[in-house]
């Protein structure tokens, strides 16, 4: 007779939710939009909250939906504890929320605590009230250089490649890491820190369960010295704990004391970081007493080559074992060109961790998808192969709205038509991320393709409605059916969070093996794979079996339950 799991168990079940969670994240202007503006709301995606329940996620994780201007995309946050008013009201939130904690799902919510907006009204009030005031005390101000102070206090470039001080009215320069939009907070002020913890009670208190930490290792900075380093002295310096603006240990300070609101909910709040560390710092951020959980990027960054999947489980694993928390898993995300696309486009070189050099389907971009080929038969073949290997790894996984439909990055947008600050700050060097925010086809017909009443935000190419949600629901052996059952599967298959490796004897074909007879095996290479199984329960792409033997085509992974 089976008995029931003590209350106690249930109860740290539930509070382990995210360890091995499905967790997808959508980009709210871009998934559905409810009330026909062309830009994607809440309401939208409650109205898919079934959608997202069949699809078998544990979790949703929603990219900004906050005030914004959107000079990055919402990550440019002008009031942290609202939701813009062009996708809803927090009555709209709440009722999202309740969507889809009926239907069993969780909710993350991203926080962009390194900067706000610079219509946020902190920094309004710092425009306004002039050097050495207060209000200039909670972002990052400096007079210039030069007998006028006007040039730029360093030479230092932002991620969108502008130089990272803008020079406001009465002189003074201030800091900002990405956009001029995104003014860079001054974390050394008390009430940065406290209005944060505020914001956090504020979601929490919603019923949000967790948090995205957007740039995690970015908030403390030590610009105490007279004269600041060139950019290349900074570029050079030793990501040590001391470092001037990444990932100092006194960052650490911060977590702590979020860490103490988290546990202060039933079940803790949860947290993963978007640091960019180091491999050997991550722990730092994935402990219990930090943010719980820091995402790993080895394998969005890695080609599709087994000794590279391998390394970076084995790896990542440990890493994991070191931190107490779960590894975490990614393919695609709101910021790179989307797996099916980069597995489809020949590698042009590598750096010296192995990965290709360029960001990768850069130069594919620029040309407007005509340079190099790309083909995108074999790149959907290969992500679906990645996607299935990366499914059956102990750990949480994050996956990006619209991989289930097997999305392609769209190159094909007009200059008019671009969005990202990347795009217009590099003088369109750098054609930057608007190619995987494109909104998602629902329908095969229909204006925009089912996400709204009128033409989307960012245009969508003609091939989005051969993808559409509509065409491939229900087909057997499309990519969403794929999804859906690996996902169900997955819940049913779940088990604890180790691996064992499975020698191939092909350096191709990378297997391993979990604790319960679930076993995963993909063939990386072009020759298929000959092996004895009669338990495949899953497969990326169609296999051959006779008499119990099981021949594995290039390019293609199976699941074994045994
Ligand atoms: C990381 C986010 O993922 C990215 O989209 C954003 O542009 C930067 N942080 C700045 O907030």
């Amino acid at each position: 007779m089976s008995s029931a799991p003590s209350l106690d168990a249930a109860l740290s079940l539930d509070a382990n939710w995210w360890r091995q969670a499905v967790v997808y994240q959508i980009y709210p202007r871009s998934f559905v939009d409810a009330n026909g503006d062309g830009l994607g709301d809440i309401a939208g995606i409650t109205s898919r909250a079934d959608y997202l329940a069949e699809l078998g996620v544990d979790a949703v994780w929603l990219s900004p939906f906050y005030p914004s201007e959107l000079a990055d995309g919402g990550y440019d946050v002008a009031d942290y504890r609202n939701v813009d008013p062009r996708l809803g009201t927090l009555a709209d939130f709440d009722a999202m929320v309740d969507a889809l904690h009926s239907r069993g799902m969780k909710v993350v919510v991203d926080i962009v605590p390194n900067h706000t907006s610079d219509q946020h009204e902190w920094f309004q009030a710092a425009l306004a009230a002039g050097p050495g005031s207060p209000e200039r005390d909670r972002y990052i101000f400096r007079k210039g250089k030069g007998e006028d102070g006007s040039e730029p206090p360093s030479d230092w470039r932002s991620h969108f490649g502008e130089n990272t001080w803008t020079r406001v009215d009465d002189g003074e320069w201030y800091l900002h890491t990405f956009a001029k939009e995104q003014a860079d907070l001054n974390w050394n002020n008390q009430e940065v820190r406290e209005d944060f913890l505020k914001t956090l009670r504020f979601w929490a208190d919603r019923g949000v369960d967790g948090f995205r930490v957007d740039v995690a290792h970015m908030l403390t900075k030590d610009l105490s010295a007279e004269e600041l380093p060139s950019w290349a002295e900074l570029e050079a310096t030793p990501i040590d704990g001391n470092h001037p603006t990444l990932d100092r240990d006194d960052v650490q300070e911060i977590y702590a004391e979020w860490r103490k609101v988290f546990n202060e909910y039933d079940p803790p709040r949860t947290a993963v970081a978007e640091a960019w560390v180091a491999s050997d710092r991550v722990p730092r951020y994935a402990n219990p007493n930090s943010l719980g959980q820091s995402f790993n990027f080895d394998l969005l960054q890695a080609d599709f080559n087994p000794a590279h999947f391998h390394d970076i489980v084995t790896h990542n694993l440990e890493l994991a074992e070191t931190s107490g928390s779960s590894s975490t898993w990614v393919l695609s995300n709101h910021d790179v060109v989307r797996h099916p696309t980069r597995y489809g486009l020949p590698v042009v070189g590598r750096n010296a961790d192995g990965n290709p050099t360029e960001r990768q389907g850069g130069a594919w971009l620029r040309s407007g998808g005509t340079e190099p080929e790309l083909d995108r038969a074999r790149g959907l073949c290969r992500a679906r192969a990645a996607t299935l290997f990366m499914l059956g790894l102990p750990g949480s996984t994050y996956l990006y709205q619209g991989e289930e439909l097997g999305l392609h990055e769209v190159a094909e947008i007009s200059p008019d038509k671009r969005q990202d600050p990347r795009f217009f700050n590099t003088q369109g060097e750098d054609i930057g991320r608007d190619g995987c925010r494109v909104p998602l086809p629902w329908t095969a017909e229909g204006s925009s393709f089912g996400f709204g009443a009128v033409e989307a935000h960012i245009p969508q190419p003609v091939w989005f409605g051969e993808c559409a949600v509509d065409v491939q629901e229900g087909v057997h052996g499309s990519t969403l059916m794929m999804y859906q059952k690996a996902l169900r599967l997955r819940r049913e298959f779940q088990t604890d969070e180790k691996l064992e490796w499975v020698d191939t004897g092909h350096d191709a074909v990378v297997a391993f093996r979990r604790p319960n007879g679930w076993m995963v095996v993909t063939n990386f290479g072009t020759e298929p794979y000959g092996f004895v199984s009669d338990a495949v329960v899953m497969v990326s792409s169609p296999i051959f079996l006779y008499e119990g033997t099981v021949t594995l085509p290039g390019e293609t992974t199976v699941w074994i339950k045994e």
